[in-house]
């Protein structure tokens, strides 16, 4: 069954502004704004981060001069003037990272005669970097800019999450029933959960769940997570070393969970991933969440479509449509998709997934 949710908050939003703002402006308008202004603003945002103009801007909320953003970031004052100016005009106070990379995927592409990329130690990263390696080693030459592993937690904020109301019914199909008869009986399981943010908000919203909650993720990741005294993170939230290239060492749970985890790879190694969560999972009783954008087939959402061509630019892989998901999830991989629910147009959707019987 396919389920869309009725909840509207974080939705496109900006859609009606967007057809509007295109509907007041000349075609030629419109191409110089993607040409020349985006492109410019793009470029003055990733100068901004290098010289610590918007750390510096965002230290305190006070106003500041030119000169005295000049004066703290050593930047030359007619310069700052100048790009600031063209930020201001636009009216943005965002950041871009990613600029060198998304930057060189024409001339990558070109070189590989517009094909999907499908070699993850020979992509466009690679190839703007001009090294081969691999990305599955956790190493990127922008890790300063791109995975830290405080990133996760970042990109979670203020988005719609799988245990909100009226997203995926939490209680029905995984509280209701959890077999509790023996004693280290895990709940939830979350496979690449990076520091744990996602098994916390679980854990807020459901505060009385039982079982055990486990988090797994690399060696470097859970040694980040700072000691039960100063984390944030609940001491019933197991902290483990897991590769999910290996087998699964947690058997029978009520439910595994991976969020964003698929879409970093091409569907061999995704299906190797899933086949150790198949393994451990109880048929019949446990499920599988998968927590992605799926891309509906119409009526993509901008956001959607601007991650799948970063995830292209980055990877070599992709957001996938629904039709993608289920063959990746059903044909290759073996289980069978329960329900898919949505919200707002594929931004954020929870698959469930069962073994088949
Ligand atoms: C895109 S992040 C998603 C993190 C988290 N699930 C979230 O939604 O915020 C991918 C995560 O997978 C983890 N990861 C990468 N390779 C892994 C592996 N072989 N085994 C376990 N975790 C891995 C990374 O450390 C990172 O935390």
């Amino acid at each position: 069954m396919w389920r869309t949710s009725t909840r509207t908050g974080n939705g496109d939003q900006w859609g009606p502004c967007r057809s509007l703002d295109r509907t007041g402006k000349t075609p030629f308008e419109t191409m110089i704004c993607h040409c020349w202004a985006e492109n410019s603003l793009f470029a003055v945002l990733s100068l901004g981060i290098e010289a610590g103009v918007w750390a510096h801007l965002s230290s305190d909320e006070q106003p500041r001069t030119v000169v005295a953003i000049a004066d703290a970031t050593g930047m030359e004052e007619a310069m700052l003037a100048r790009l600031l100016k063209h930020v201001a005009a636009m009216g943005a106070g965002n950041t871009g990272g990613l600029g060198r990379c998304v930057l060189a995927l024409p001339s990558y592409l070109r070189k590989t005669n517009y094909t999907s990329p499908t070699s993850m130690t020979d992509g466009n990263l690679q190839y703007d970097h001009d090294i081969k390696f691999n990305c599955s080693s956790g190493y990127t030459p922008m890790s300063a800019a791109w995975p830290s592993t405080s990133t996760w937690a970042a990109y979670s904020h203020g988005r719609p999450k799988w245990t909100d109301a009226g997203f995926y019914p939490v209680q029905e199909r995984l509280l209701d029933d959890f077999d509790a008869s023996c004693p280290d009986a895990a709940f939830l399981v979350d496979i690449g959960g990076n520091l744990g943010h996602n098994l916390q908000s679980f854990l807020d919203r459901f505060p009385t769940a039982p079982g055990r909650l486990v988090l797994q993720d690399l060696e470097h990741v859970i040694s980040a997570i700072p000691p039960d005294s100063e984390s944030s993170l609940s001491p019933r939230i197991e902290r483990t070393v897991y590769d999910f290239h290996t087998p699964q060492p947690v058997k029978g749970a009520r439910a595994y969970y991976m969020h964003s985890i698929l879409h970093n790879w091409p569907d061999e190694v995704c299906c190797a991933i899933l086949r150790n969560v198949k393994a451990a999972m109880c048929p019949g009783y446990s499920r599988l969440l998968i927590n992605e954008n799926v891309i509906p087939n119409t009526g993509a959402q901008w956001e959607a479509t601007a991650l799948d061509v970063l995830m292209l630019a980055l990877l070599s892989s992709k957001k996938r449509t629904r039709v993608k998901c289920v063959r990746l999830l059903e044909e290759k991989a073996g289980l069978k998709v329960n329900e898919i629910d949505t919200f707002a147009n594929g931004v954020e959707s929870l698959i469930e997934l069962v073994v088949p019987e």
